[in-house]
């Protein structure tokens, strides 16, 4: 039986993948600043607190090239994770239990990226010390490290409600009876009155988002023992301490953060970011460090774009409209539309800007895109095949999660889906590299499912689902 010794233990924390912390959107930022970064197919990577480990394992599984390391306090998750590790067959991945505040003056480096996701807010002045600590010791000199936290201004406003509900589950023990109690709360309050003050509708909105958490999420996140948001400034500020400084932040959303459009100091750079925080009322940061003295550029510069890669899922609907989701855009300069077309077109395969981001007037524009989310930068080609070949092979991790009864899978694009059919489960099982095509259409034909699809829609359906090993 598993030893309980954390809150962790007792109430596991939701496991999630964070594309925005894949080195290859760390390298994609740090290239668009003109900085050299560490190749994302065989980067050393570290997870610190990374629960379960599996945003790693997802990792693991599409670079096998790569080495991916994460540890965390708590036992139960950790071990949850080294099961998945072990049935995949992964050996370029450790997850382990550890304790940040013993690890941080011994761990050995050095790690290219490293990776504080949902811990920095959420932990005692010690901790967060320990893990920029940790970080100035560990990163290579190339290296970029991410950390995530609940910001201000917007923190004084989650703040607010957190108040409202440890005022009312009190010293309620039982995470079940806590968590119950605290969604009453959060019932009664997010439903609008009449003559609701603007301040008291707005608090009602923000609350709103913690009634849809999973039981896990609300208990950690919103009645922790420990919540402590985080100003930008401060967090650049203790960085600074360990030999850190602000590259950008890692949402696209907020990329003109760290790239300005004119040559400021870091300090400067900084200092105007978190007076756009104050304006835009922001409630959490992924930000970027790197050491300092790179002297990241923070200008759009044409070279730096050129290195980049692009995706889009954008749809051309017309000359110059695309549709990407609900969102309707315009393209009014045709080659930047014909560009953005086949982006589409070609989706999820990336195209290099090399032959494209010639003038400053576009790179600009594919910035503002990615700003948007419209298209994405990357540092690297995709990660998956799709163009399944004689023999193809299904990636370890998703037939291990299959074999286990997982329903989530995660795919090598680092997405998690939903896969729950019994059919696609069989036919993914059948793609473990020991037959050919001829083989798989043999064994899927005597299935109870055989005859469903073909085996080359299948395969083609899989490969552009992230699912196949290059
Ligand atoms: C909110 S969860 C985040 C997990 C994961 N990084 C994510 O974002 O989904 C916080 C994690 O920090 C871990 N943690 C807290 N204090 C720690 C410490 N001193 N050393 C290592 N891990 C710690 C917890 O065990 C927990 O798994």
């Amino acid at each position: 039986m598993t030893e309980i010794t954390t809150r962790y233990d007792l109430v596991a924390y939701p496991a999630g993948l964070f594309p925005t912390t894949l080195p290859d959107h760390m390298a994609a930022i740090a290239r668009l600043h003109g900085l050299d970064a560490a190749a994302p197919a065989k980067a050393r990577v570290l997870e610190v607190a990374g629960g379960d480990g599996v945003n790693l394992i997802a990792m693991a599984a599409a670079w096998p090239d790569a080495r991916f390391h994460s540890f965390d306090l708590s036992s139960a998750a950790v071990g949850r994770g080294a099961t998945l590790v072990a049935a995949a067959g992964l050996d370029n991945v450790r997850v382990e239990v550890d304790d940040l505040l013993e690890v941080a003056d011994r761990l050995d480096g050095p790690y290219d990226y490293v990776i504080v996701h949902g811990l920095y807010a959420w932990v005692p002045e010690p901790v967060r010390e320990a893990a920029l600590r940790l970080i100035g010791r560990v990163l290579a000199p190339e290296g970029v490290a991410f950390v995530s936290y609940n910001a201000q201004p917007g923190g004084h406003l989650r703040s607010a409600i957190r108040d409202m509900l440890l005022h009312h589950v009190g010293d309620i023990a039982d995470p079940v009876e806590r968590v119950g109690a605290a969604r009453k709360v959060l019932e009664q309050f997010v439903a609008p009155r009449e003559g609701d003050r603007p301040v008291v509708a707005a608090l009602r909105q923000i609350a709103e988002p913690m009634l849809r958490k999973n039981a896990g999420s609300l208990y950690h996140d919103e009645l922790s023992d420990c919540y402590a948001p985080q100003s930008l400034s401060q967090v650049a500020a203790a960085a600074e301490q360990h030999g850190l400084a602000f590259l950008n932040d890692a949402v696209p959303s907020m990329l003109y953060d760290g790239l300005p459009g004119k040559d400021l100091d870091d300090a400067a750079v900084v200092h105007a970011a978190q007076a756009d925080d104050y304006v835009a009322a922001s409630f959490f940061h992924q930000t970027l460090l790197v050491r300092p003295g790179r002297g990241p550029c923070r200008r759009i510069v044409s070279a730096n774009v050129a290195g980049l890669l692009a995706s889009s899922q954008a749809t051309r609907t017309g000359e110059g409209s695309f549709a990407a989701g609900e969102d309707r855009f315009e393209i009014g300069d045709p080659r930047l539309a014909d560009f953005i077309g086949l982006l589409g077109e070609v989706w999820p395969a990336r195209l290099p800007l090399a032959g494209f981001a010639d003038s400053l007037e576009h790179c600009e524009a594919l910035v503002q895109l990615a700003h948007k989310t419209l298209i994405g930068f990357h540092a690297v080609p995709y990660p998956a095949c799709l163009d399944p070949g004689e023999r193809p092979r299904a990636s370890p991790l998703a037939r291990a999660q299959i074999a286990s009864g997982a329903t989530n899978l995660f795919t090598l694009d680092h997405r998690m889906v939903a896969f729950v059919e019994p059919g696609p489960r069989a036919f993914l099982s059948l793609l473990d590299g020991t037959r050919d095509r001829a083989q798989i259409a043999a064994a899927w034909e005597q299935s109870e499912f055989g005859g469903q699809v073909s085996v080359d829609e299948a395969l083609s359906q899989f490969a552009r689902a992230g699912m196949l090993i290059a």
